[in-house]
């Protein structure tokens, strides 16, 4: 073996996941479960759903400026792919042949974009009809500017797609357990730490945060919460 295959063959951490990024998914995870755990609570206690809620829509509103003005591979330009290139990423991993290269990412698989642009999505849904649910019980904040029959259609909403949501979470662990089984990628630690393993000739800079982007970012999830809060 040469020197030069020896340096081809070495891997070293790189950073991948921003710190704003990683804190954003695992208060998500831990917030979407209280939400669900405390939409048991009614009456008096039922404050602690709308809590969590408004606490899932601070992150989900995160999520969509640092999509655009985050780091590298946490915007969406680098992880929505069109469809050819998602068909072959899944393709390639039924066939179980998935490496890291052939799934094109560094970041985001193709699939696995598409997958938190659903649950985005879902989320964002849950807590447009979350605003203005209302059966006989509790009520959203908004619920008293529509009628009671448009309230009750909005709590049947909100149920389905809290249902639509724990689909896609189920989906979603199964593929990341999946993906880092057959690449030998620990996604989820890589989600924990922010790093991967580099392999050679791969181009990954340090995913260093832009100050002005940080500002932007923190500004406008403090208008969200602030107009919320006056509301
Ligand atoms: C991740 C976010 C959320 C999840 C997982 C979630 C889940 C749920 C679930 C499972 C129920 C019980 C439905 C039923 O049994 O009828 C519920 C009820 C309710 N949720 Fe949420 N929710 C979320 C966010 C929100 C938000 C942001 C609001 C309002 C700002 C909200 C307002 C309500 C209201 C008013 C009810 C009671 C009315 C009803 O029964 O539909 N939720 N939620
Ligand atoms: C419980 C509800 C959960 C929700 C709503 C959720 C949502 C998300 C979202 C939105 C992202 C995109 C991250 C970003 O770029 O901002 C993501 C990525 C990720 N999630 Fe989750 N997640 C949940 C639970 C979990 C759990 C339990 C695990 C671990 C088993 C996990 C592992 C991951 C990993 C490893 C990634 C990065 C995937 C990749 O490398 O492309 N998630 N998740």
């Amino acid at each position: 073996m040469t020197d030069d295959s020896l340096i081809k063959i070495k891997k070293e951490p790189v950073r991948v996941w921003d710190l704003p990024t990683r804190v954003f998914h695992w208060t998500l995870a831990v917030l979407v479960v209280f939400a669900l755990i405390t939409s048991e609570a009614e009456g008096g206690l039922f404050w602690t759903h709308l809590a969590a809620g408004y606490g899932v829509m601070g992150l989900v509103v995160f999520r969509l400026v640092w999509g655009v003005i985050g780091t590298r591979h946490a915007r969406f330009t680098d992880f929505v792919r069109p469809w050819a290139v998602v068909r072959d990423h899944i393709k390639a991993m039924l066939r179980s042949s998935l490496s890291r290269s052939m799934a094109g990412s560094v970041g985001h698989t193709p699939a696995g974009g598409w997958m938190i642009i659903a649950l985005l999505a879902a989320l964002a849904l849950l807590i447009a009809t979350g605003f203005f649910a209302g059966d006989e019980g509790d009520k959203g904040p908004l619920a008293h500017y529509i009628g009671a029959w448009l309230a009750d259609a909005m709590s049947e909403a909100h149920e389905s797609l809290n249902g639509l949501l724990w689909t896609l979470v189920g989906v979603h662990v199964g593929g990341v357990l999946f993906v880092s089984y057959t690449t030998k990628d620990n996604l989820i630690r890589a989600m924990w730490t922010g790093r991967k393993e580099q392999i050679a000739g791969e181009d990954i800079p340090a995913a260093g945060i832009p100050r002005v982007a940080l500002s932007v970012t923190v500004g406008v999830v403090a208008v969200v919460a602030i107009v919320a809060a006056a509301w």
